[in-house]
């Protein structure tokens, strides 16, 4: 049906330039506005967030219209895929736009945690000059332990190689010849969480990833060690490394995702050995204009009758 409208709500911010093939699409409207300021969820045909909606089976009752939903983003534990799948819902996501981005952050987090560069500024803009305090580690030699390798995790690796550091990875789906071509060690949880200086995690959230690091796992490392999450909040137990970190045990913590986000665990952001930023590993000009023309054009061509591709 040539003349038929399309309605996409934007419910979250996103790029501009990367919406345009919506926005230029002369059957498509598009409307920029959050869930809770929409009147009439009911016109909306197709719905694009990012990790500030929730989208729970309230919110597609809501709007009976809607096909597909899109998440400018790798993690869809946002949105209740089981919901949307028993109504008809399609749900796809943006692999791989932000990539580079997340793991450039990964490896800015583990700089900074591992010479303290976030505490020394600070220390410094208050008109302290601590040198001493602020003594750090190298990263060369040290051995990289990283837990899910996907895209970010692969991308760590290379940038962990390039600075010397030895590379042990545990995920189930690495195969060792794969392994072996990229220099890196294939290893159970268990090797990883033993031999690792550093551990950082790349996994989505699930039953199996939830907790992954707690009150059980976190004894198994070596004293020490520094952990990492960039990934999402909940996979490394916060009360956990909060008692860790407070006995010595974790040297330090970087995180850039949270239980609940915003973070309401001040305590845990404002320890002396935690680097935290505001979930910002993929918010970069690069990868917020790749998440979003990924999902514009993905949204199009399927209201347009074709297939989703990454559902
Ligand atoms: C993602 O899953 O892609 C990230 O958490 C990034 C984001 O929320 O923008």
């Amino acid at each position: 049906d040539k003349e038929r409208q399309y309605r996409v709500l934007v419910a979250d911010s996103m790029s501009e330039a990367g919406l345009a093939p919506l926005l230029q699409a002369p059957d498509v409207i598009v409307d920029q506005r959050s869930i809770q300021e929409t009147d009439d969820l009911a016109q909306y045909d197709a719905l694009l967030i990012r990790s500030g909606t929730t989208v729970t089976e309230e919110v597609l009752l809501k709007m009976p219209n809607v096909k597909i939903i899109a998440r400018a983003g790798v993690g869809v534990d946002n949105v209740d895929v089981q919901a949307a799948t028993k109504h008809g819902v399609v749900v796809i996501n943006a692999p791989d736009g932000n990539t580079i981005s997340t793991a450039e952050h990964t490896f800015a987090m583990m700089c900074s945690l591992l010479r303290n560069i976030p505490q020394a500024n600070a220390s410094l803009k208050d008109g302290k000059w601590e040198r001493k305090l602020y003594q750090g580690a190298e990263l060369n030699k040290k051995k990289l332990g990283i837990i899910g390798f996907g895209r970010i995790g692969t991308q760590l690796a290379r940038r962990a190689k390039a600075f010397d550091m030895q590379v042990v990875v545990y995920d189930p789906f690495l195969t060792v010849e794969r392994a072996e071509k990229l220099g890196i060690q294939k290893a159970d949880l268990h090797d990883v969480l033993r031999q690792s200086d550093i551990i950082t995690v790349h996994t989505p959230l699930t039953k199996e990833t939830k907790g992954l690091l707690n009150m059980e796992t976190i004894p198994l490392t070596k004293k020490g060690v520094y952990l990492i999450n960039c990934a999402r909040g909940g996979i490394i137990d916060e009360k956990a490394l909060y008692h860790f970190l407070e006995n010595g045990h974790v040297a330090g913590a970087a995180l850039d995702v949270f239980t609940e986000e915003p973070v309401t665990d001040q305590a845990l952001i404002e320890h002396a050995n935690v680097v935290a930023t505001p979930h910002i590993a993929a918010s970069t000009k690069e990868a917020q204009l790749n998440v979003a023309s990924q999902v514009a054009e993905e949204v199009l061509a399927f209201l347009q009758g074709e297939p989703a591709r990454n559902s």
